[in-house]
């Protein structure tokens, strides 16, 4: 809705229909339940029936207005995932000006197989008879298909007729022209108080640190930037270059870098790390917290959440988790608790924080940056207790590295297999590691040192050597990648060190290139081959690597991460 120019927030199913009286549209969205499933997400009926408000339900949300108003849904076991035909009934209302045989795509397990009293059919398709259907005179419309996704290849035209012929929407609806009112909330909120970031030098810190350094005046902006010792290389020294660029008057760097490489000192569980990791950030901001003068009542925290954060925090047990680590130190809920905090990014997405962004002058060079974990370098740093040998299969080499997948629900920790040159077939990862049990994740030799029969997997500690070895190894692949123009055609390029090599040259590589739109899912991007070559010739130079493998696997069954 926002992309199309018209303002819309995201509200919970349960909220009443009086909460949301006066609105011109609402929306409700699909979901995996099944209208006949105890506990499934219900709406107020009472938002069916407000003539003001027209309503537009999508896929379980047209299953829930039928079952709601005398229509009937069936149960399916199978359901239908992919692409379909729509065949149209009636052109008018939503599915103007959209042609019969336009290609939608279709996620769902129940029907509906007879509209409520009072609809219409508007479209069908041959598995789907009511595809979509309305009742124009209660201004209530619904699809089966899910028009928000680019496989439905006319569903921005579908959501724009809802919106603007429906609802009678106008477009006035943009990030930047946002920008003005930001600041004069933050004015209000800040009332004469200084406000301090703890930033990170992503996009979105950064993008609501510049706000309110723009609102507020440098002088009542503090950035505080940990420097935990696991960045990648450059990286201190490019966050404060954009601080001083943008004027920043007061920036900190709070050097920890011993602290938290003293913590992790003979941690080599990759969960353990991730804790240790979380444990040292909280402790840090505690002692900043602690000794400034932060808590004394003239400063207000500012911190960069962004809507999708929003909507978590409200939401699922995982959520939960993830704010304890990150924003709910005790120290900072204190100033949660006594409304000393300001997030002005807070019902924003990403792709609109970058247009923010832009629209404030910060450069490309931060705004395109591609996504970096919070935990850095450690995660892309495996460690190993005990040395241990590679066993060949009829497939390939068994290495004993283990590295994070999800298959099912959970993530689960499992060996890697390794195979000695890219196979031609792009189902090879996804095909073996079904037929595998055991594994998740499967890696190809680009170059080496040393044939894999050779190699061995040492004990392997998250030590400076080793983290300097990566960091010189993520220097030269992002600069081949940024040469080459490969950067921009990928989502993320984690670079990882695995234990695996000889003795005078203990480690080996796994370039790690995805594509992805939002990290929840990803595929496995092709490297050119002469972009291999580059990239082998280098990395194979870098002191203690043995040899470079490219990873096939696609999210899910292989995180993005490998810890
Ligand atoms: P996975 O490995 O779960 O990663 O497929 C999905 C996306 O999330 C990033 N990621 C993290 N980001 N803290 C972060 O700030 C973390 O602990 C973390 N773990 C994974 C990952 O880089 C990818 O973009």
């Amino acid at each position: 809705m926002r992309e199309l120019g018209v303002s819309s927030e995201v509200r919970s199913s349960d909220t009443a229909a009086s909460e949301l009286a006066g609105r011109r549209g609402l929306i409700i969205s699909g979901g995996p339940s099944s209208v006949y499933e105890a506990g499934s997400p219900q709406i107020d009926p009472g938002i069916l029936s407000q003539p003001e408000t027209a309503v537009l339900g999508i896929c379980y949300g047209q299953q829930l207005m039928a079952h709601l108003l005398g229509g009937s849904v069936r149960h399916g076991d199978r359901g239908e995932y992919g692409l379909a035909h729509l065949q149209i009934a009636q052109a008018d209302t939503i599915l103007k000006g959209i042609g019969s045989g336009e290609q939608v795509w279709m996620s769902h397990r129940d029907l509906v197989d007879a509209v409520p009293p009072g609809f219409e059919i508007l479209g069908s398709t041959e598995t789907c008879p009511i595809a979509s259907m309305a009742d124009p005179v209660r201004r209530l419309y619904a699809v089966q298909f899910h028009p928000e996704v680019v496989h439905t290849t006319r569903g921005r035209e579908i959501l724009s007729n809802f919106l603007f012929d429906v609802c009678g929407c106008v477009k006035d609806w943009s990030p930047t022209n946002q920008i003005e009112k930001l600041e004069e909330e933050i004015r209000t909120v800040a009332a004469g108080r200084r406000v301090f970031f703890f930033a990170s030098g992503g996009v979105d810190s950064t993008v609501a640190y510049t706000l309110c350094l723009q609102a507020l005046g440098a002088a009542n902006v503090q950035g505080i930037y940990v420097d935990t010792g696991l960045m990648r290389q450059g990286e201190t020294d490019f966050v404060r270059q954009v601080f001083a660029d943008l004027g920043a008057k007061t920036f900190l760097v709070e050097d920890a870098g011993d602290q938290f490489l003293e913590a992790l000192r003979g941690a080599t569980d990759p969960e353990k790390k991730r804790h240790i990791i979380g444990e040292q950030f909280v402790a840090v901001q505690e002692r900043i917290l602690r000794s400034g003068e932060f808590l004394d009542g003239q400063w207000i925290l500012g911190q960069g959440t962004i809507y999708p954060d929003t909507i978590e925090s409200g939401g699922t047990a995982k959520a939960e988790v993830i704010k304890t680590h990150h924003n709910r130190v005790a120290g900072i809920q204190k100033l949660i608790d006594t409304n000393r905090i300001i997030e002005p990014l807070s019902g924003f997405y990403k792709d609109e924080v970058r247009e923010v962004g832009r629209k404030l002058g910060l450069p490309d060079a931060l705004l395109e940056r591609h996504p970096f974990p919070g935990p850095g370098l450690a995660i892309r740093c495996l460690c190993t207790d005990s040395e241990a040998f590679p066993q060949r299969l009829d497939e390939g080499w068994l290495v004993p590295v283990r590295s994070v997948g999800v298959q099912g629900d959970a993530r689960s920790y499992r060996p890697i297999l390794a195979v000695e040159a890219v196979p031609q077939s792009e189902t090879f990862a996804t095909d073996t590691i079904n037929r595998l049990a055991g594994i998740n994740r499967v890696i190809a030799l680009l170059g080496s040192h040393t044939q894999i029969q050779e190699m061995r997997v040492p004990a392997a500690m998250l030590d400076a050597p080793r983290l300097e070895r990566l960091r010189i190894a993520d220097e030269i692949v992002r600069r081949l990648s940024i040469e080459s123009g490969f950067e921009q055609k990928i989502w993320q390029f984690p670079v990882v060190l695995i234990p695996f090599g000889t003795t005078d040259r203990p480690d080996s590589i796994v370039l790690r290139p995805v594509d992805s739109v939002d990290g929840m899912t990803a595929s496995s991007v092709k490297i050119d081959p002469a972009l291999a070559k580059r990239l082998c010739r280098e990395l194979l130079a870098v002191q203690g690597v043995c040899a470079v493998f490219h990873d096939l696997t696609h999210k899910p069954p292989g995180t993005i991460e490998w810890e």
